[in-house]
C-alpha cells in the first residue's frame, strides 16, 4: 500500500513543500503479520493505573503480565518510552475523580512511544444506579475519543472498554487484543463487555481457531481474502465463497491457504440451501460465519435506478438474513459459534450517494444487536465491524481526489489495510472474545465521519 503523503515526507526534495503546505505527516503503522502469540507484549513497557484498586485492576494486571508486558511504575532512563498504558477508571463515580484521568496521563503522554496503546476500563453506565456515577462513566467516552484524536498522529491508539459490575474476568482477551499490534487501525472506540455468553472451557492463546470450520463470503479478494488468510493463520479450516465469475481467482487463493472454494452467488434463491448442504456434507457444520460479501451501487436517490437499489439490498442484507435463517435455524452453525457481519461507517453515519448501501449497512448494526440475546442461549456471539477507508479493489474504483480525501479524514491520517479489518474479525471469531456480542466495532482510524 503506497501512501502519497508518506512518500512526500520521506523525500528530502518534497518534504519541505509538504511541511510548508502543512500537509499531515502520518507515521507508518505497526502491523503484526504473524498469528497470535502467547506473549504478544513481550519486551513492551507498560504502566497500569487505577482510580480505586478493584477486581478489574487485578484482572488487568494479571492479563498484562501473562501477555509478557514489563509492568513499571517509574521510567528509569530519560529516553525510555511507554508502549502500553492501561487505566482502570472503573472506580470513577464522581466529577472529582476525573482527576485520576488527568493525573495519570498528563505526565505520561510525552513518554508514549510511536504506535503505543492506551486502554481505559470504565464501568458500564447502564449498570450503575446513581445518575451522577452513570454520567461520570459515560463522560469517560468523551475523554477517550478526544485523547485518541490528539495522539493519533503518532500512530497511538486509545480505546475504552465498558464492563459491568460483574464480568471482570472477560477483560483478559480484550486486553490481549487492544494492547497489541493487531488494533493498529482501531482507535477512539468503546467496547461493551457483556455477560450473556458462558465462559468457554478452553481459552487458547495460540492457534486459537484450531479445529474450527469457518465460512467467509466474498473472499476472492479484498477484506474477505485477508480475513480468510488471517483465520487460516489461527488454524481454522476455511470455506471461501465468491461469485462464480471469480472462480479462477478464488481457486488460486484457496490453494495458498488450503481452503475449500465455493463458487456461489450468495444472493441467489438457491444459495442458503446449497450452502447449508455443502457445509453439512463436507464438514458436518460450521463454527464461524463471516458475512463479508458486499457491493456498492452509488447514485443519489433521485438518480438511482430500481435495479441498483434492489441489487444492494439483495446482496448486503437479504442474502445474510436468508443464509442465517437456514444456518442458524437448522443448527448448521454449531454451539459456541461466531457470526461477524461487515457493516460500514456509511451505515453508522450515512453517506452522500449511498442511501441504498447505508440502509443495508445500518440494518446490520441493528441485526447483530437484535440477534445477540437469542443466540447467546447457544453461546454464539454475533457482532459487526464497521470499516472506514480500507484499501481494496472497492476503494480503488473511487476517483483520485475522493480517494485521497477519504484516506485522510481520520485521526491516523491514513487508510487502513484489509489486514486491519481482518484482525478485528479474527478477534471477534476467537474464544477470547466471549464477552463481546451484539456490538458493532469500527475499524476506521477514528474516521471523522460519524465519529
Ligand atoms: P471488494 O469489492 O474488494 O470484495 C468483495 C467481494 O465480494 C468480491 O470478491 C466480490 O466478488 C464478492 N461478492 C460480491 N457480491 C457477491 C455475491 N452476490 N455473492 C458472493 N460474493 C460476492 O470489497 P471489500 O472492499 O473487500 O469489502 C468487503 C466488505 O466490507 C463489503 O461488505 C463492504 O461493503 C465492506 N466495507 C468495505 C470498506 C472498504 O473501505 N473497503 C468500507 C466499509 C465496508
Amino acid at each position: 500500500m503506497s501512501d502519497l503523503l508518506m512518500q512526500l515526507h520521506a523525500n528530502p526534495l518534497s518534504a519541505w513543500l509538504a511541511r510548508a503546505l502543512g500537509l499531515p505527516n502520518p507515521v507508518p503503522l505497526a502491523r503484526e503479520l504473524g498469528a497470535y502469540a502467547t506473549r504478544p507484549l513481550a519486551g513492551k513497557i507498560a504502566w497500569l493505573g487505577a482510580c480505586e484498586e478493584s477486581e478489574n485492576t487485578r484482572v488487568l494486571r494479571g492479563s498484562l503480565q501473562k501477555a509478557g508486558a514489563d509492568l513499571c511504575d517509574v521510567l528509569v532512563a530519560a529516553d525510555q518510552t511507554l508502549d502500553v498504558v492501561v487505566l482502570d477508571a472503573s472506580g470513577c463515580r464522581t466529577p472529582a475523580q476525573y482527576r485520576f484521568l488527568y493525573d495519570s496521563l498528563n505526565p505520561r503522554l510525552r513518554k508514549l512511544a510511536v504506535n503505543a496503546r492506551v486502554l481505559i476500563v470504565a464501568t458500564d453506565p447502564d449498570s450503575l444506579d446513581s445518575p451522577v456515577a452513570a454520567a461520570v462513566a459515560r463522560g469517560i467516552e468523551g475523554f477517550s475519543r478526544s485523547l485518541s484524536k490528539e495522539v493519533g498522529k503518532k500512530g497511538i491508539t486509545v480505546n475504552l472498554v465498558y464492563v459491568g459490575v460483574t464480568g471482570a474476568e472477560r477483560l483478559e482477551g480484550v486486553v490481549r487484543f487492544f494492547c497489541a499490534k493487531q488494533t493498529t487501525y482501531v482507535t477512539g472506540q468503546a467496547v461493551h463487555i457483556r455477560t450473556l455468553v458462558a465462559t468457554p472451557e478452553h481459552l487458547p492463546t495460540e492457534q486459537v481457531l484450531a479445529g474450527k470450520v469457518a465460512l467467509v463470503t466474498g473472499s476472492a479478494r479484498g477484506i474477505g481474502l485477508a480475513t480468510a488468510q488471517r483465520l487460516a493463520q489461527e488454524g481454522a479450516t476455511l470455506v471461501c465463497l465468491d461469485v462464480p465469475a471469480m472462480t479462477l481467482e478464488l481457486e488460486q487463493r484457496c490453494k495458498e491457504i488450503g481452503a475449500t472454494p465455493l463458487g456461489l452467488d450468495i444472493a441467489s434463491s438457491e444459495a442458503p440451501r446449497r450452502l447449508a448442504d455443502f457445509l453439512m456434507e463436507r464438514f458436518g457444520g460450521v463454527d464461524i460465519v463471516v458475512h463479508n460479501a458486499g457491493i456498492t451501487r452509488d447514485r443519489t436517490l433521485a438518480n438511482m435506478k430500481e435495479h441498483l437499489w434492489d441489487q444492494v439490498v439483495a446482496v448486503n442484507l437479504a442474502a445474510i438474513v436468508a443464509v442465517d435463517e437456514v444456518l442458524i435455524g437448522e443448527r448448521v452453525l454449531r454451539d459456541q459459534g461466531r457470526v461477524v457481519c461487515l457493516s460500514s461507517i456509511s451505515g453508522v453515519a450515512g453517506n452522500f450517494g449511498q442511501t441504498n448501501y447505508a440502509a443495508t449497512k445500518a440494518a446490520l448494526i441493528g441485526y447483530v444487536r437484535a440477534q445477540a440475546l437469542g443466540l447467546s442461549e447457544r453461546n454464539i456471539c454475533i457482532n459487526a465491524i464497521a470499516p472506514g477507508f480500507i484499501e481494496t479493489p472497492m476503494t480503488d474504483a473511487m476517483p483520485f481526489a475522493t480517494r485521497e480525501i477519504g484516506r485522510r479524514l481520520n485521526s491516523l491520517k491514513q487508510s487502513g489495510a484489509p489486514r486491519d479489518a481482518a484482525e478485528m474479525i479474527t478477534f471477534l471469531c476467537s474464544p477470547q472474545a466471549y464477552g463481546v456480542t451484539g456490538s458493532t466495532l469500527r475499524v476506521c482510524g477514528q474516521g471523522l465521519i460519524g465519529a
